[in-house]
């Protein structure tokens, strides 16, 4: 199959290059995808994890992506729940073989199935910045209905995800972005847009402000922090558990007495 392999971390993205590989098999547990479309960012090649599997041991040349949406094409010895031709999409495995190529082999147990009305692209798009506005918003800001979050670069990957999820949970959301990026903003929820000054952005767009806003997350950017109010247990179904540890630009520390999300 064809794929894009990288060999050398010193060369970055310029390093990348179109190559034959082997397609994979599907080994106990494993599922192989066609892959459709694929998400790649670039700082995955500063990543351990695209170099050396998880004893340490140099697994390049490697092929990067994580972010995938495609069609089952084999099932591997006690996979279940899936079917052959069945549309999927998933977060892949850090340590293995990525999702820049033809084919993929992945656990079953990281695929979710990708409805028919949703495009592969779409798909591709969302496990990394949807997992972590989820895990912010839910698992480390506990948010609930009533609540305010504040969204840093709201027009974002994580940003319209974190206002989107945020209004679906019955949050009062505030969005800040570049006035350029103000309409889009706007499309994904707000109702509401004014400017600020003395501040370096250029928008705060406001909506659906709940009665009781009893304390605030803000997510969307490096500094993302839930800022007062008592710990409560989220009102939302937990997510897949599917983020191994190491994603990038992950952070979690404490300010105050607070927990405070990771972005
Ligand atoms: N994407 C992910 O899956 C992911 C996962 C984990 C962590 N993160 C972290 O989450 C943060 C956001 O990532 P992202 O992928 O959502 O980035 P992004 O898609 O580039 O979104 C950031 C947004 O903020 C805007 N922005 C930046 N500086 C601004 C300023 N001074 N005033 C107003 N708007 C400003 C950007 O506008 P311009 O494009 O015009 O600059 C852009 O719309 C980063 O810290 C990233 O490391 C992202």
């Amino acid at each position: 199959m064809k794929a894009i392999v990288v060999t050398d971390q010193a060369a970055g993205t310029a390093g990348m290059t179109l190559a034959e590989r082997p397609t994979p098999l599907a080994a106990i547990n494993d599922v192989v995808v066609q892959i459709h479309a694929s998400g790649f960012v670039p700082t995955e090649l500063t990543w351990p994890s695209t170099w050396t599997d998880r004893v340490g041991r140099d697994r390049s040349p490697s092929i990067p992506g994580h972010e995938l949406a495609g069609v089952v094409t084999a099932l591997g010895y006690g996979t279940t729940g899936l079917s052959i031709g069945q549309r999927v999409f998933s977060l892949a495995d850090w340590y293995r073989d990525g999702t820049l190529a033809e084919h993929l082999a992945i656990e079953a147990r990281n695929l979710a199935p990708l409805p028919g009305d949703v495009d592969f692209t779409v798909g591709a798009s969302l496990p990394i910045s949807g997992l972590t506005a989820w895990q912010g918003l839910f698992q480390h800001g506990r948010l609930e209905a009533g609540q305010s979050v504040l969204a840093h670069g709201a027009a974002g990957a994580v940003g319209s995800m974190v206002t989107q999820l945020a209004r679906s949970a019955g949050a009062y959301v505030i969005g800040t972005g570049r006035a350029a990026d103000r309409q889009k903003t706007l499309d994904f929820g707000p109702s509401e847009a004014r400017p600020v000054d003395r501040l370096a952005i250029d928008f705060v767009v406001e909506a659906d402000r709940a009665h009781s806003a009893r304390s605030s997350i803000a997510c969307g950017t490096d500094d993302c922090a839930r800022t007062s109010g008592p710990s409560r247990r989220s009102p939302m179904p937990s997510p897949p558990s599917t983020r191994p540890s190491g994603a990038r630009g992950r952070r979690s520390f404490a300010l105050g007495r607070e927990e405070v999300a990771a972005c």
